[in-house]
């Protein structure tokens, strides 16, 4: 995987190829690809962008209550479903600063750090990664810590959300977070969140922690439930 710098009229967007196989082994979607799996995505996207455009919202979480259920999968298959449609953009961004994934599962080398934008210590612009396809961009990093809620909450994420939010008209982003049972980052980020899908593991998730985490999230905010994995 290589980078370079683009210029256009907005930002200096650092640029990379991904690895077709690197994806595969990972489960994702690769460009162009047209099998069951990649229209089960197809599907998805197009229920999502319906929900979303019912509630004007523009920025959705994916949330699953516990860890290893597949919403790091269900976030970046979904992005790379998004920026196929030709009307939309998608920006995905990795605030699981538990176990951050999206690099890795996408095979994405090189610094720059999602945290680093968040405690202001570098700018957006030049963490935002164009990942050689068209209509998505990665706002990810690989840092871990422990007391992310925090600036996950703090108001100043909520400016970086707005500015995130106004940089495109089209675009729509999605947050990869956390279990939202197992730490609190998901909850204390749900005010930035206009809408969450719920990834269910089927076989796997219980039904009392559906429940509780139902009893967390505003249910108008809740525009439907992923069942992966299904049996
Ligand atoms: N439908 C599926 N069928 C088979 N394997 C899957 C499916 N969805 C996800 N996986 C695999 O399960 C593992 C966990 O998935 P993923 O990382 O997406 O879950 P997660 O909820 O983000 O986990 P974490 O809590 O660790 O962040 C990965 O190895 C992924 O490839
Ligand atoms: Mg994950």
């Amino acid at each position: 995987m290589t980078f370079m710098q683009s210029r256009n009229n907005y930002t200096v967007t650092r640029k990379c190829v991904l690895d077709e196989t690197v994806l595969r082994n990972n489960r994702l979607l690769i460009q162009d690809e047209t099998t069951p799996a990649s229209a089960a995505y197809n599907m998805l996207r197009t229920q999502v962008l319906r929900a979303m455009d019912k509630i004007q919202a523009r920025t959705l979480g994916i949330i699953s209550a516990r860890s290893g259920e597949g919403r790091t999968t269900t976030a970046i298959n979904l992005a790379l479903s998004l920026a196929r449609e030709r009307n939309h953009t998608a920006l995905l961004v990795d605030l699981d600063f538990n176990n951050p994934c999206i690099k890795k599962y996408m095979g994405i080398d090189g610094d720059g750090s999602v945290l680093a934008v968040l405690e202001h210590k570098d700018a957006v612009e030049n963490v935002l990664i164009n990942p050689g396809i068209p209509g998505l961009t990665l706002l990810v990093g690989d840092d871990r810590v422990s007391d992310s809620s925090d600036i996950l909450s703090d108001p100043k994420t909520q400016e970086l959300i707005a500015q995130l939010k106004s940089r495109y008209d089209s675009r729509i982003i999605i947050f990869d977070l956390p279990a939202a049972l197992e730490k609190d980052d998901a909850i204390a980020f749900l005010p930035y969140l206009d809408a969450v899908l719920v990834v269910v593991d089927d076989g796997k998730t219980l039904q009392e922690d559906l429940a509780k985490l139902a009893s967390l999230i505003d249910a108008q905010k809740i525009i439907g439930t992923l069942l992966n994995r299904q049996r």
